[in-house]
């Protein structure tokens, strides 16, 4: 941000209403505008003593600028700087990935990570919506998903061990969901912040929550198996009869409508295919499907859920497995396994968001495990997240260009309160912000600095952040 050039006195009143700054101090107001001169990602905002201007080359850019302009009212002790900022983002895609389904979180407190959101310049909320541990959202003529898959009878305590007799339980029923009209409410409130809000339902693995609800969804349907109380990978996926199918179209089209963002996320990692390996009926349709290996099932599932979603106007997002069975053309690929896997995509000509788990899984430890509380495991830094490489392997310039941006994950297995899940992303968050805004990289010693003096805007947010060392 350049210096201030000059001192104005503070407005006496500046708040944000239905999208506009209103003051009681006429030179104070903001005029905004669209400006079709400027690039669509590019905003311009100038303070006088005269008033304050924000133009920009799209709403998404106005939204940024108005984010940086309510920064610097914030910030201004009796008097604001005069100033002029013409800025624009390295990536269209800067994201904060949360996930709801291993512990539920209330609306207010996603909208707090959202107000958070808006004051770091990131502009996408992957919500985490459905999974093995909890489903999430309301689905018109399947209630069982909310009543019996939204809610778990206990929760494994500490980690994971291999030995299955030494598992101990919390005891605690643990679960919620979220009506149509609460998550319709909270796209409204991110959108006002200039936030979008990308859904993900995990398909065709990660979905034993749901058939817990509906056991016919799964590979055996006169089997019953319960909301998953443990963490990692269940073999529990979906089945691959008809009705499984109506019940995926019938899922991705209402959370298409509650979800205007053009994006949509089908999750697509760590399905295990064991099940379809014993199944009669999987056998059966990959004979009329014309397949030979069973990986090719996978496939199916992201055709048929991109069939559906592009009907409804949406471009797909998926992790990277379903680079390992066929897939349509068009898809963005999340690189979460490893980050070569950015090499992978880009080199097959799909969009790539970077989101790989050595440098942007804030679920790890962000300093010695000793003084930390319980995480999955795991050590990033918040050192690491500013200065790495994220692209350990060159990309072309034409491979360059399919990176949409990166995103920061927030798992939350060992994540059960809000606060808990505020001091995983803050202050990391910081530093993701800046490297997918594309902010000129200093030193981490000079970003650390401004970090010092940017942590009491996370008190004032009411973050409970991790102090820095
Ligand atoms: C993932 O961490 N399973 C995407």
């Amino acid at each position: 941000m350049p210096d201030p050039i000059a001192l104005v006195p503070l407005p006496r009143s500046v708040v944000w209403s239905e999208g506009v700054w209103e003051t009681s101090d006429p030179w104070a107001e903001l005029s905004v505008g669209v400006n079709e001169d400027l690039a669509p990602a590019e905003y311009s905002l100038s303070i006088s003593p005269r008033g304050a201007a924000l133009s920009a080359g799209s709403e998404a850019a106005l939204a940024d600028g108005r984010n940086t302009f309510a920064q610097i009212v914030a910030d201004a002790h009796g008097s604001i700087p005069c100033v002029t900022i013409s800025d624009q983002p390295k990536h269209a895609w800067r994201g904060m990935h949360l996930d709801v389904s291993r512990h539920f979180m209330a609306i207010p407190e996603i909208e707090k990570m959202i107000d958070a959101m808006a004051l770091h310049r990131l502009n996408v909320l992957h919500l985490h919506l459905t999974d093995d541990q909890g489903w999430r959202v309301e689905i018109k003529g399947y209630p069982r998903l909310t009543e019996v898959g939204g809610w778990r009878e206990q929760t494994l305590v500490g980690h994971m061990s291999e030995d299955e007799d030494s598992w101990e339980f919390d005891g605690i029923r643990h679960g919620g969901f979220y009506t149509q009209q609460e998550l319709k409410d909270l796209v409204e409130y991110a959108r006002r912040r200039g936030v979008m809000i990308v859904p993900e339902v995990d398909l065709p693995g990660h979905m034993q929550a749901a058939i817990a609800a509906y056991p016919e969804l799964g590979n055996v349907p006169e089997r019953q198996v319960g909301v998953r109380e443990v963490w990692g990978i269940s073999d529990h996926v979906l089945g691959v009869s008809d009705q499984v199918f109506d019940f995926l179209r019938d899922v991705l089209t209402q959370v298409s409508e509650i979800f205007p963002a053009p994006y949509f996320h089908i999750g697509g990692d760590e399905c295990p295919r064991v099940e379809w390996e014993r199944s009669s009926e999987a056998r059966a349709r990959m004979n009329e499907w014309g397949m030979t290996r069973v990986s090719e099932i996978q496939g199916r599932f992201t055709q048929f859920a991109t069939d559906v979603l592009r009907e409804q106007g949406k471009k797909v997002i998926a992790w990277d497995e379903v680079l390992d069975s066929p897939l349509p053309d068009g898809i963005v690929i999340m690189n979460w396994r490893h980050g070569n896997g950015l090499k992978t995509s880009t080199e097959r000509g799909f969009q790539t968001i970077i989101a790989n788990n050595e440098h942007l899984y804030l679920d790890h430890y962000q300093a010695d495990p000793e003084g930390e509380p319980l995480a999955i495991g795991g050590l990033t830094t918040l050192k690491d997240i500013y200065t790495t490489d994220f692209a350990p392997q060159p990309l072309s310039d034409d491979e360059q260009k399919l990176v949409l941006g990166l995103q920061g994950q927030l798992w939350s297995e060992y994540l059960p309160t809000a606060e808990d899940v505020q001091y995983m992303a803050f202050p990391r968050m910081c530093a993701v912000a800046e490297r997918a805004w594309g902010s000129p990289q200093q030193s981490y010693e000079e970003f650390l600095e401004r970090l010092r003096a940017h942590l009491p805007r996370l008190d004032a947010f009411g973050i409970r952040y991790r102090p820095l060392d």
